[in-house]
């Protein structure tokens, strides 16, 4: 999906809690708990009711760099995985592209991309064989269009889980069809 810049709020994201004067807000000074509560039994407690950063809290980011190393300082947080999982699959696929999920598994992974416009073939865990990622099947229903393999590991709720050499074969399955 392609969305156009959203100037304001990229405007917003640079230089709103840096600014010494903001004459760009969209609303009226924000009060703070105890403006509007008068509550004297929570004097410890009066943070201001305010948007929070847009793209996240910059101590929450500070702590969650210092448990990652990655390239890319590009974090955002997301409220929740479903909001994640939509972010991605929004972000990377367009009308008509091909993807593959698979049952049982969480609807969202198969009915979100069928929003979008995509193509969705649901293939089934392997029961017989202990839930396990069907390679076979997956190897069948690759074609040109296919985007994206959608899946959870450990996986709801059949709590199938990957090795590393079964990762490492998916990803090299991937790789090697531009998925
Ligand atoms: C595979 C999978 N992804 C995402 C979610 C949603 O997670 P959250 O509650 O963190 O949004 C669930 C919830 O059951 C799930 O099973």
């Amino acid at each position: 999906m392609k969305l156009n810049d959203f100037y304001c709020e990229q405007w917003m994201t640079a230089y709103e809690k840096e600014a010494v004067y903001n004459m760009t807000d969209t609303s009226f000074s924000a009060l703070s708990f105890h403006d509007l509560f008068d509550s004297k039994s929570l004097e410890e407690f009066d943070p201001l009711l305010d948007y929070g950063e847009i793209t996240g809290d910059r101590g929450l980011k500070k702590e969650i760099e210092r448990l990652y190393t990655t390239n890319d300082r590009a974090l955002t947080f997301c409220h929740g995985a479903l909001e994640g999982n939509e972010h991605v699959m929004s972000t990377l696929l367009e009308p008509g592209d091909h993807v593959i999920a698979f049952r049982p598994g969480y609807q969202q992974f198969y009915e979100y991309p069928r929003s979008l416009g995509c193509t969705v073939d649901v293939l089934d865990y392997e029961e017989e064989n202990g839930w396990k990622l069907p390679f076979d099947a997956i190897e069948n229903t690759i074609c040109e269009k296919t985007k994206m393999i959608v899946l959870a590991s450990p996986a709801n709720p059949t709590g199938t889980t990957l090795t590393l050499k079964e990762w490492e074969r998916l990803i090299e399955l991937c790789k090697s069809h531009s998925i």
